[in-house]
C-alpha cells in the first residue's frame, strides 16, 4: 500500500523560510515515494478575509508558484485547490455532526489565532468551522501522514478523533487515522529574534528574496553582542539560522564553539556565512520561479483538480455509503468526479 500524504497552507502571501523548514522540505523529499497532495486552503482564507477576493486569488497563484519553484514536481504531486473540491465542503458538514461544538472551541490553535489576530468575539461563524474543514481536507484524501509545522498539531489531533469516531459510529474503516509529521525545525524565529517567522509580523525571509534582501535582513538581526571577543550565546537567533541552513554540521559546531568562547568571531562574519547558505538554498528557486507564469500554473491546476476530484469523490461515496446516505446508483458519481 502506498502511503498517502496531504498537507497544505492557507494562501496569505509568499512562502518564507519558516514554511520551508516546517513542512515544505518534507513535501519535496516525500513526493518521490509517496502519493502527495498539496492543498491550497483558499476557502479558509475567506474566514478572515472575505472582503478581499482579489488578493486571495493572487496569493493562490503565488503559493503554487513558490512550491513549484521550491521543487514540488507537478508530475508527481497533486495540487488541491480547496474551493474546487466539492467533496471537501460536503464532508465538512457531515463531520461537523460528530465533533462537539465545545471541543472545536477548545482547540488551542484556534484559540491562539483568535488571540494573535485580535479577533475578539467578532470572528465569522466560518472561522471556527475551518478547523472542522481541515479535518475534512485530510480525510477526503484518506491521508496517512500530514507534514506540518508544530502549530498545526492540534488540528491533526482533532482529525484523528473525528476519524476514529466516524469509523466507530458508521462502521467500516473508511478513514485511516492520520499521523502528523513535524518539520526538522519546529519553530523558526523571525528576523526580530522574538516571534515565530510570519508575514503578518514583518519578520520573514522569503523564498523569493534576492541575495541582497537576504543579506540586508540578516545584517539587521539583533543579537545584543558588542564585540567579537565577547562570549556569545550559541543558541541565539543567528545560530538557530546557522543550524537550520548551513548544511555542514561540523562547520556550525566550530562556529558555535568559537562564538561561545568569544574567540574573535564577529556577528558580521557569521551573518555572512548564514546569508550565503540561505542564498544557496533559494537561488535555484528564484531561477525556476520565472518559468511558472499564471497561465502555466493554471494549466497545472486544471489537470490536478481533475485528479484530486477523482480521489475525493470516491472517499465521499464510501463515507455516504457508511452513513446510509447512498441514494445514487453506483457508477453515476455524485457530480464531483467530472
Ligand atoms: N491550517 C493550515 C495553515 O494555515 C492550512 C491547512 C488547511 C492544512 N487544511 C490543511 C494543513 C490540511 C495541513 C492539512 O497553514
Amino acid at each position: 500500500m502506498t502511503t498517502r500524504i496531504l498537507t497544505g497552507d492557507t494562501p496569505t502571501g509568499r512562502l518564507h523560510l519558516g514554511h520551508y523548514v516546517g513542512s515544505l522540505e518534507n513535501r519535496i523529499r516525500l513526493q518521490h515515494d509517496h502519493e502527495l497532495y498539496v492543498l491550497i486552503a483558499n476557502v479558509h482564507a475567506f474566514t478572515t478575509r472575505a472582503t478581499d477576493p482579489d488578493s486571495i486569488r493572487r496569493d493562490t497563484f503565488e503559493i503554487v508558484r513558490d512550491q513549484l519553484a521550491a521543487g514540488i514536481d507537478p508530475e508527481r504531486a497533486t495540487f488541491v485547490v480547496q474551493s474546487e473540491i466539492p467533496a471537501i465542503a460536503e464532508l465538512t458538514f457531515l463531520l461537523a455532526m460528530l465533533i462537539p461544538y465545545s471541543r472545536v472551541m477548545r482547540n488551542p490553535t484556534l484559540k491562539d489565532e483568535i488571540r494573535s489576530k485580535q479577533l475578539g468575539d467578532h470572528y465569522s461563524f466560518g472561522f471556527p468551522l475551518y478547523a472542522v474543514g481541515q479535518c475534512a481536507d485530510i480525510l477526503t484524501f484518506r491521508a496517512h501522514l500530514v507534514p506540518v509545522g508544530e502549530d498545526q498539531a492540534a488540528h491533526i489531533e482533532m482529525t484523528r478523533e473525528v476519524a476514529r469516531r466516524f469509523n466507530q459510529v458508521y462502521g467500516g474503516e473508511v478513514f485511516p487515522i492520520p499521523e502528523s509529521l513535524i518539520g526538522r525545525v519546529a519553530r523558526l524565529p523571525g528576523t526580530d529574534g522574538v516571534e515565530k517567522m510570519s508575514k503578518s509580523r514583518g519578520n520573514a525571509i522569503y523564498l523569493s528574496d534576492t541575495a541582497d534582501d537576504i543579506r540586508k535582513k540578516l545584517a539587521r538581526l539583533y543579537t545584543g553582542r558588542q564585540s567579537p571577543t565577547e562570549p556569545g550565546d550559541p543558541n541565539n537567533v543567528l545560530f538557530q539560522y546557522a543550524r537550520a541552513f548551513i548544511p555542514d554540521e561540523g562547520r556550525v559546531r566550530e562556529l558555535a564553539d568559537r562564538y561561545a568562547r568569544g574567540d574573535n568571531l564577529g556577528d558580521g562574519a557569521v551573518k555572512a556565512e548564514v546569508a550565503a547558505a540561505i542564498d544557496a538554498l533559494v537561488a535555484p528557486m528564484r531561477e525556476r520561479r520565472a518559468r511558472y507564469t499564471d497561465a502555466a500554473v493554471l494549466e497545472i491546476l486544471h489537470e490536478h483538480t481533475r485528479r484530486a476530484n477523482g480521489v475525493a469523490a470516491e472517499t465521499l461515496a464510501r463515507a455516504k455509503e457508511a452513513m446510509r446516505l447512498d441514494f445514487t446508483p453506483p457508477g453515476s458519481g455524485s457530480g464531483t468526479s467530472g
